[in-house]
């Protein structure tokens, strides 16, 4: 599978150690960088994963800053992005099977590098369920229009 991943300076020592890991499961990594510890702003790197995943470029995209949290904010503000902030296995499980999350995000100052192995692993191999969860996927397209 083809996985964009980017970071801001608080989570690119976790990229970097994900991107290795993922390379190992066998994926193909896109690095949207940023590449140093030195500050920059966390919506601009998750523009560029969330571009990859909307063009169908990468099939999935992994964000990490420091908790996480911006980094989701900013991607669920894109169309067709799903992004899930997951701090333990059984969630970013459930993201993909429930939610069909096309995004994961953590946070290097949250967790240590092997449970964000562990949890990457989960979120890589795990199927949309579809079914009933492909229709409420699909409701979010007509929240937009709700007053
Ligand atoms: C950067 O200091 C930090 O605010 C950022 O990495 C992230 O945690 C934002 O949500």
């Amino acid at each position: 599978m083809k996985i964009a991943i980017g970071s801001d300076h608080g989570g690119v020592s976790l990229k970097e150690e994900l991107k290795a890991f993922i390379s190992t499961l066998g994926h193909e990594v896109t690095d949207c960088g940023c590449h140093s510890r030195e500050s920059v702003d966390y919506p601009l790197f998750a523009r560029q994963v969330c571009d990859l995943v909307r063009t169908n470029a990468v099939e999935r995209g992994i964000l990490i800053c420091g908790t996480g949290i911006g980094m989701s904010m900013a991607a669920n503000k894109f169309p067709d992005i799903r992004a899930a902030l997951c701090h333990e296995p059984f969630s970013a499980k459930m993201s993909r099977l429930h939610n069909d999350a096309n995004i994961l995000c953590l946070g290097e100052r949250v967790i240590g590098s092997e449970i964000a192995k562990d949890i990457v692993a989960v979120w890589l191999s795990t199927p949309f369920e579809g079914g009933r969860h492909k229709r409420r996927i699909e409701l979010f397209n007509t929240l937009g229009s709700i007053k």
